[in-house]
């Protein structure tokens, strides 16, 4: 590889230490790295950009970032999900100003170009008088189109259109995403419009966090075993105000920085059931404890759509948190509630890069379709609660990016490193079933190195890559 070089000499490639596991803390503020990052990474990968659910209709369009660029995400007339760049070719003008709308001619209001959903180019005022082809075809004057996959519903796109289909980008984790996103009949669907907020901080804060950093838990989000959700209610009910027992399980890495944290279900079903989980059939734990988000009624829809690996995994350590590479965190985790009772979560969260210190946290709450109204709205409000805009656990999360950010602006902070020297390579557990990177135990920094290897690869790769 030719590593790139940053205008004051240092090489790209010289910015993380392998041999120590370090990362300059610069990569958190310089713009320099963030203008390539933009090239190099979200101008090649798959990026997300919404789900499916809200553009429901034919003539649907949502308008959202996509590294730098602004793009139209765009229903068509025979359901297909389009997605182009929302940038007039005529001379630059932003096609759609609008968040969100329905329309089958997005009108460019500067001089009147017209294209339709699927980005094609219509016609201009005035045809006839030659206002415009008479050098290029009709063909030749449409929006910029990217490649576009829906999984489970999701939006993802890329510019690279020759490049890895959808499934090498997941790669071995996808069959744990699939646990997640794929298990049920009817697919799932977000609750309302996404929560957006600006948080003043580098994506990368959040985006490396999100793979999977499980340690910040037991002291930033130590509330939750004190006096939140997790906190001791009375003899036999609620978890301990230690979390560490949460932190134990199994973590997934990938060579393409994807990250899931397993979580050990056997407390909560030996609370639910007096049982010892070890005796119980998958069908019995699914009775005593559905999947995050599911009722008893809908588990037998998992076997149509997982392997039986997958359930095994599912009933007793399924993926809870984690994320994908570069910006997305999800969490579809098991909330216990002051009753005894656990109600699931499941949310997703980009953090779209808005400049060197500057994120937008896009926050999606989802249902499956087919949930009971009942709860999703426990759902919601759960969600809302805790990983929302007011969510009480990113208060937290949202309080230190910035700080890190600012850090690495420091003439000195932005010389020091950040360190990820916690990876113990622990293997996975005796007759394991699932694919990839797999490590048990308490959490670790594993899955985290692997994240920034992926950054450093891309960020280093040829061009023609
Ligand atoms: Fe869009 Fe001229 S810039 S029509
Ligand atoms: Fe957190």
């Amino acid at each position: 590889t030719t590593s790139p070089v940053l205008s004051d000499g240092t090489k790209v490639s010289d910015l993380i230490y392998p041999a120590t596991r370090e990362v300059q803390m610069r990569v958190l503020s310089d713009r320099e790295i963030y203008e390539l990052e933009m090239e190099k990474i979200f101008g090649k990968i798959w990026v997300l950009l919404g789900h499916e659910s809200e553009i429901p209709n034919s003539g649907d369009f949502i308008v959202r970032d996509m590294g730098s660029d602004s793009v139209i995400a765009a229903r068509g007339k025979e359901g297909e999900v389009f997605v182009s760049l929302n940038v007039c070719p005529h001379r630059g003008m932003r096609i759609s100003t609008a968040d969100c709308g329905n329309t089958q001619i997005h009108k460019c209001i500067y001089h009147g170009w017209a294209f339709r959903p699927n980005g094609d180019f219509i016609g201009s005022p005035v045809e006839r008088e030659c206002m415009h082809g008479k050098m290029m075809a009709k063909e030749e004057l449409g929006l910029k189109k990217a490649r576009v996959t829906l999984y489970g519903g999701l939006i993802f796109a890329t510019w690279n259109v020759d490049g890895p289909s959808f499934d090498e980008f997941l790669g071995d984790a996808k069959w744990y995403y699939d646990m997640l996103f794929c298990r049920s009949d009817k697919g799932m669907e977000v609750l309302g419009p996404p929560q957006r907020f600006i948080v003043n901080a580098n994506w990368k804060t959040a985006g490396e966090q999100s793979a999977a950093d499980g340690f910040h838990t037991l002291t930033l989000h130590r509330w939750l075993g004190e006096v939140g959700n997790y906190a001791k209610k009375g003899e036999g009910e609620g978890e301990g105000t230690d979390l560490s027992p949460e932190m134990i399980g199994v973590e997934i890495s990938s060579p393409h920085g994807h990250a899931l944290r397993c979580i050990d279900l056997a407390r909560k079903i030996k609370r639910l059931t007096g049982l010892d989980p070890a005796t119980l059939s998958v069908e019995e734990k699914l009775n005593a404890l559905p999947p995050a988000g599911m009722t008893r009624d809908m588990v037998e829809q998992l076997a149509r759509n997982l392997s039986e690996d997958q359930l095994k995994v599912l009933t007793s350590m399924p993926p809870q948190v984690g994320g994908m590479f570069p910006n997305i965190l999800f969490g579809f985790v098991y909330i216990p509630q002051p009753d005894g009772s656990v109600v699931g979560s499941m949310t997703l969260h980009a953090y779209v890069p808005q400049g060197p210190d500057k994120l937008e946290f896009v926050n999606w709450v989802f249902a499956e379709k087919d949930a009971p109204p009942e709860l999703r709205e426990k759902m919601l409000k759960q969600t809302i609660q805790l990983f929302g805009t007011s969510g009480m656990v990113e208060q937290d999360d949202s309080d230190t990016w910035p700080h890190m950010t600012q850090s690495a602006k420091g003439a000195m902070g932005r010389k020091i490193t950040l360190k990820y020297q916690a990876c113990f390579e622990t293997g996975a557990p005796e007759g394991w079933p699932g694919p990839g990177i797999v490590n048990e135990g308490f959490t670790k920094d594993d899955t985290q190195w692997h994240w920034w290897q992926y950054w450093h690869e891309l960020m280093t790769a040829s061009d023609e890559k």
